[in-house]
């Protein structure tokens, strides 16, 4: 018994060590936390039921027989983060650079098991060389076991990636099929192909941070929904996170107390928005005033900035937020923007979070650019997206609603549950300039008559009432009172129950 005990805490001990003192120092001389150290900050003290200590490899070519490690790599269990439940793994680069052998994915994919038994959220701190070259085709199959684990997770437990190191090859489609991606600046990369196949393939000089570093993913591939300055910073910001999100598919988020007043009027709101309606202004000032307590957790700030996504709470209850942003592109959907969105939204269908888009949109980028790049198929998706969405759905048009971007954007024909206007929402097919343009070209040369005729179209269409004439917008609301009227929305939509017809899957434009 004794004897038990002490290979016991002997092997615990070797565990804990990972790949011992100088690779540990090495890590810490880049920078980056340990796994275990990771562990401690982003869970809470002492929550942490560590799983599989003792797993070690299977693998005896290459001398591996001669260098176990028991965890093989990867420090897996369940723990609580504000005292709600999550598993998570994290990989240990002190052990084989955290490659993933056979032994490690069952690792990972136990966790992922429990987590869709229980109805918890997956987190994954990521830092590994990719597959465990010493075993080969086991740990490609190792890796297609979490990628099939994270398919069949999808929408029925929240899953985020944290990259803290590097994610490579094959290896980064784990990652990519979960909810979120979060990224550390400096020490972590993602890439398909690194930068020496890139040299040889394509001829091209890049180095591994400008391919696939943090800033390049949250910047020009919107891979990464947020980059943040180091290990730290990145943990504690998770934890802020991961209080938006519910535990599972069936349930509602977590509701968070406020002294913020539901009924709170902000009367600097109607100047926001400009009289001249070609001068833009910051969306996220109305965001800001509009959510409880200014607290607005952007992503992709950094990328297709001319929408803005991210959560939010009203009354306590975690909220979508959807915007076009005038600053940006005028607040044009480009290819971009709607994939951003698209994925935003659907996240928010399938977790019963309500989703509030504010417009401002001008209509779709126009360009061969965007056309030949397939604005019709990635425009689709954010239509798609929306039209499909059975959650509450509250829309404010602020400015601009023209044309098929008005349809879009959680219009009342995409069943959006209560569709408010500003007094300065213009609901139109197109702004007056365009229009009288087309439908009064014989008189292009005459600038009097042009005038006179854009004048006229104005007044008629770039206004909120033909559209308040057909019900497709519920009220006109001052737009101080906009926290108010949405809070009021929600409540009333509190028990709401929609359903999409039965079918295996819908088959959005991918
Ligand atoms: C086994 C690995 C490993 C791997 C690193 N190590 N990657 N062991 N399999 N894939 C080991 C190293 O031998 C070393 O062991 C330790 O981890 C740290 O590695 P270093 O190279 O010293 O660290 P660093 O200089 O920081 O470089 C890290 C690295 C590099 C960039 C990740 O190690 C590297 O390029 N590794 C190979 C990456 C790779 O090609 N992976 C396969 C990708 S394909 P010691 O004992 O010296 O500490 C793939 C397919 C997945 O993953 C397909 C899914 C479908």
């Amino acid at each position: 018994m004794n004897s038990i005990i002490r290979q016991l805490e002997e092997k615990r001990e070797q565990a804990r060590a990972g790949g011992g003192a100088q690779r540990i120092a090495a890590q810490h001389a880049k920078g980056k936390l340990t796994a275990r150290e990771r562990l401690e900050l982003l869970l809470d003290p002492a929550s942490f039921e560590e799983w599989d200590m003792f797993v070690e490899h299977r693998c005896s070519d290459f001398g591996m027989d001669a260098q176990k490690v028991p965890g093989d790599g990867v420090v897996t269990g369940y723990g609580t983060i504000n005292g709600r439940m999550v598993f998570v793994y994290s990989q240990d680069f002190t052990v084989f650079g955290g490659a993933l052998s056979e032994a490690h994915a069952e690792k990972i994919c136990k966790v992922m098991d429990h987590a869709l038994k229980v109805g918890a959220p997956v987190i994954g701190l990521n830092d590994s060389g990719g597959a465990r070259i010493q075993e080969g085709v086991a740990s490609l199959g190792g890796y297609a076991d979490v990628f099939q684990k994270n398919v069949l997770a999808s929408g029925v437990v929240p899953q985020i990636s944290m990259i803290m190191g590097p994610s490579a090859g094959g290896a980064v489609y784990s990652p990519a099929m979960t909810d979120f991606i979060f990224m550390v600046k400096d020490t972590s990369y993602m890439f398909v192909t690194g930068p020496e196949v890139v040299r040889t393939v394509t001829h091209e000089e890049v180095s591994a941070e400008e391919l696939g570093g943090a800033v390049s993913h949250s910047t020009r591939s919107g891979v990464a929904d947020l980059a943040f300055e180091n290990d730290v910073e990145a943990l504690l910001m998770l934890r802020r996170f991961f209080n938006y999100l519910p535990l599972n598919n069936r349930e509602s988020p977590p509701t968070r107390a406020t002294q913020d007043p539901a009924e709170r009027l902000d009367p600097s709101l109607d100047t926001l928005v400009p009289a001249n309606a070609n001068q833009p202004y910051d969306i996220k000032e109305l965001i800001v005033k509009v959510v409880d307590d200014a607290d607005f957790f952007e992503l992709q700030p950094e990328y297709a900035k001319n929408i803005v996504i991210g959560f939010a709470r009203m009354e306590g209850q975690t909220v979508g937020i959807v915007a076009n942003q005038p600053l940006v592109l005028a607040g044009c959907l480009d290819i971009k923007s709607s994939i951003k969105a698209a994925r935003f939204v659907r996240f928010c269908d399938a977790f019963n979070i309500p989703v509030i888009t504010f417009v401002d949109v001008p209509g779709f980028m126009p360009g061969t650019a965007q056309e030949y790049g397939g604005i019709i198929k990635h425009g689709a998706k954010l239509l798609y997206a929306y039209a499909e969405c059975t959650v509450p759905k509250i829309t404010v048009i602020t400015r601009k609603a023209y044309g098929g971007a008005y349809d879009v954007m959680a219009s009342k024909h995409l069943r959006g549950d209560v569709n408010f206007a500003w007094p300065s929402a213009e609901i139109a097919v197109m702004g007056p300039k365009g229009a009288v343009e087309i439908i009064f070209r014989k008189d292009i040369g005459d600038a009097e008559k042009i005038a006179e005729r854009t004048e006229e179209y104005r007044q008629k269409f770039a206004n909120p009432f033909i559209a308040g004439h057909r019900g497709f917008i519920d009220d006109v609301i001052m737009p101080n009172e906009t926290r108010k009227r949405i809070c009021r929305s929600l409540a009333m939509l509190k028990n709401k129950k929609l359903e999409n017809p039965w079918r295996k899957h819908g088959n959005i434009p991918l």
